[in-house]
This record gives structure tokens, sequence and C-alpha cells, in this order.
């Protein structure tokens, strides 16, 4: 079991005994935080932040997690506009001349591909936060994590993804990190525009996965474990009118929840939009803020097994 240098894709985690060592890491982290008894294993360690997308949750958490472990953040959250991007520099320079200040980038951009393309001209690791429409590895660790503490397993349910699958990388890395779970069924519930790409479907299918590609939730049992919800990926869309028309088409509301999957846990990445009502905070069920601090620690024991991988 070897954490990679670089963290691109969740095609890197597919070793249950590294999810395993990385979620009991990550319940270690959450006890010593309630007990102010975090160990400063980034002590000394400069983490940069390069944000070329707006984040709320995944740049704060990661910041958080540094700080906590001892580590310092710098942070560029919006090196779109003030980074030398603006001059014409590419991607691979910055990272190069970045590389050579701190001891890891944890890098957001607009292009699918581009963390494999830093990652390969970075002297330091490059953790993927998000590319495009591409993956959003750590995500989808902080996703699987709370499965398992929602559900108390990870083998063993029934999940709908729901939305925008498409363009909707936090689903992408799901996909990837859920054949690792054995005795699971796979729906996939999303206009017809909006289907997952096939290679991930064709990823389900290699790892035996039950799957079924429906159009609403009216055509999944009744007894789902979990709905994953996705925001539509305004976006990653081509022209406004596509989106218009999708954007109303995926809601999750007390009533439907009630008539269609009345014992799932709800899961959302976050941000969300109008596919799910706020109404469903109230239910205890509704998982997504516990979800959005999960990320916090499993964040810290990502990189602490990443970059002081002799302490914790
Ligand atoms: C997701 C993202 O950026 O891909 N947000 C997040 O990191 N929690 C999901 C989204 O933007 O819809």
């Amino acid at each position: 079991m070897e954490y990679p240098k670089h963290v691109i894709s969740t095609e890197q985690f597919l070793d249950r005994a590294l999810l395993e060592d990385l979620f009991q890491l990550t319940n270690h982290f959450l006890r010593a935080d309630a007990e102010h008894a975090v160990p400063r294993s980034l002590e000394g360690r400069m983490i940069m932040s390069l944000f070329y997308e707006p984040s709320t949750r995944t740049r704060v958490s990661f910041e958080a997690a540094i700080r906590k472990l001892g580590g310092d953040a710098i942070t560029t959250e919006n090196a779109r506009e003030f980074s030398s991007v603006t001059k014409g520099e590419t991607l691979t320079d910055t990272v190069r001349v970045i590389g050579g200040y701190v001891d890891a980038i944890v890098l957001r951009h607009f292009e699918a591909g581009s963390a494999a393309l830093a990652a390969a001209a970075s002297p330091v690791p490059i953790i993927n936060a998000g590319d495009g429409a591409g993956e959003h590895p750590t995500q989808a660790l902080l996703d699987l994590y709370t499965i398992r503490s929602e559900l108390k397993r990870l083998d063993t349910f029934r999940i709908a993804l729901m939305g925008d699958l498409r363009f909707g990388r936090t689903v992408h890395s799901l996909v990837h990190l859920l054949t690792q779970c054995r005795n699971i069924h796979v729906y996939l519930v999303s206009p017809e525009a909006l289907r997952l790409p096939p290679k991930y479907i064709q990823l389900l299918a290699a790892h035996h996965i039950p799957h079924e590609e429906v159009a609403s939730l009216h055509a999944v049992p009744r007894d789902l474990d979990v709905i994953y919800l996705l925001r539509i990926q305004k976006e990653r869309f081509p022209t406004a009118t596509d989106y218009e028309q999708l954007h109303t088409s995926y809601r999750l509301d007390p009533e439907v929840l009630e008539r269609y999957a009345p014992n799932a846990t709800i899961m959302h990445p976050l941000p969300r939009q109008q596919e799910l009502d706020p109404a469903i905070d109230l239910n205890p069920r509704a998982a997504y803020f516990r979800q959005a601090r999960n990320g916090l620690y499993v964040r810290m024991a990502l990189l602490s097994r990443l970059l002081a991988p002799r302490h914790a």
C-alpha cells in the first residue's frame, strides 16, 4: 500500500487497504481535534492553494487542515485574474516556479486534464482540487468516508447518483471509488443530455457493479440507501439555453423524498441550487453539512500521509 506522490484522480486510490488507512486516520484527527490534540505534523511545511475557479469548502477546508496540522497555507483564490496567467504565463511554468517556493500545491483549474499537466511539470506534489469537468478526487474521498460514517459500512448499499452526471466532476471521481465497494447497486438518475460519460459506465461494468441509467427517481427502488445529488454545472454548458432547459428538471423536496426514498441518506457536495430544497435540512438523514465538515478531516489525513508519512 503506497500513497501516490501527486493526487490527480481517484483511480490512484483503488486499494481497499489504503482507503481504510485514510479513513482510520481521518477518525483519529476528528477525535484529536475535539480534544485539541492535533499533532503538528506539517510544522515547517508551506502549502499553496492555487485556485483558478471559485471555491468555498474545498479551499477553506484545505487551508484549515494545513494550519491545524501546524503548516503554513498561502493562497491565490482567483489565479485567473491575479496571477501571471493574465500576462500569458502557462500553467506548467507557473507550477514550476511556485514549486520552488512551497512543499505542495493544491490546484483547482477550469480545464479537465490540467492537474495531470501540472503534475508532470511540478517539482512538488500537486493535489487536484477539481479540474474542469474532469475529477475532484479529494471530494470523492470525503464522500466515501461520509457514506461509511453514515451507513456504518462500506459495502452492501443502493446508491442513486442524481443530477448533472456529465459535467459533475465529483461523481466522476466517486465512481472510481465505488468500484472498491462490494455488493452495491448504482442508479444513475439524470436527464438524457447529462448522462454519465461512457468511460465511467464502462468502469462500473468492468467491475461487475449492477447499474441502471434512469430518467427519474420514480424508477429506483424505495429502499435506496443513499441519494447523492449534484447541481447542474452551469459554468460548463456551451450555451445558456441548454442550461435553462435542464436546470429545473431535478429537485428533491420532502414530498419526493418521502414518496420515493424515505430511508435514504442524502448527500450533496454543495453548493446547492434549486435541486435540493432547504426544507430537507431538517431531516436527520440530510448528511450534506456533516459531509462538508468531514472534508476537513479527510484532507488532514491525506495531507499528513502525503507530506509527513512518518508522523501519524
Ligand atoms: C463541487 C465542485 O467544485 O466540483 N463543489 C465542491 O467542491 N464541494 C461541486 C459543485 O460545484 O457543484
